[in-house]
């Protein structure tokens, strides 16, 4: 039985994503009785009030249950015009609706790459303060912006051996952020 679940979201949808990427790497070093699982975005419709007064959509129903059932939340983004891409506001404005609105009080973990030499700083400070909004627990430090990406990347794959060393030190601290806001 694993101890703790962890769902990851890409903000991107390009296939060749560095962020994607970095998540997946991510989810390749988390300890054995983590369990992680991937939410994607494609198949979630813009955001409409009159299709909630109709009852969610069924796959905005299942991406809020995942996040619901979830231990913790981590999210990789680019950075698009120095804030967060439409998809992922779009997703985080899905989950912040009642009754059960699942991001208010969970941990959350976030990281962000771009080809940029300031590495999505300032689309992962957007990502922050849209998450204040909708009341989930956001790890403050360490922090992680991975910049000159297409340098850290090949083949879909992390290949950056300090990247590596600091995600290792990242995925402690995240898991211990997990265990103690799920304590709270
Ligand atoms: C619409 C758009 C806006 C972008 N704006 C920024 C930006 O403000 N800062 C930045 O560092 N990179 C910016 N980029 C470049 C992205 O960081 C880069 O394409 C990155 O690789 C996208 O992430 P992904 O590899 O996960 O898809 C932008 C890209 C797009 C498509």
């Amino acid at each position: 039985m694993s101890s703790l679940t962890i769902v990851g979201i890409s903000g991107s949808l390009r296939t060749g994503s560095y962020n994607t990427a970095l998540l997946h790497y991510v989810q390749s070093i988390m300890p054995p009785d983590i369990e992680f699982k991937e939410l994607l975005l494609n198949d979630l419709p813009l955001y409409n009030a009159d299709m909630e007064a109709e009852g969610f959509p069924e796959s905005v129903k299942a991406f809020r249950e995942d996040i619901a059932a979830a231990d913790g939340v981590l999210i990789a983004s680019p950075e698009y015009n120095y804030s967060i891409p439409g998809v992922l506001k779009n997703a985080i404005d899905w989950a912040s609706r009642a009754p059960s609105a699942p991001f208010s009080g969970k941990p959350v973990g976030v990281l962000s790459a771009s080809n940029g030499i300031f590495g999505g700083v300032r689309g992962q400070a957007h990502l922050r303060y849209v998450l204040f909004a909708v009341n989930a627990h956001v790890m403050n430090r360490p922090e992680v912006y991975v910049m000159s990406a297409a340098q850290k990347f090949e083949n879909n794959m992390l290949i950056d051996e300090k990247t590596k060393e600091f995600l290792a030190k990242y995925v402690a601290a995240l898991i211990d952020w997990i265990k103690l806001i799920g304590r709270k």
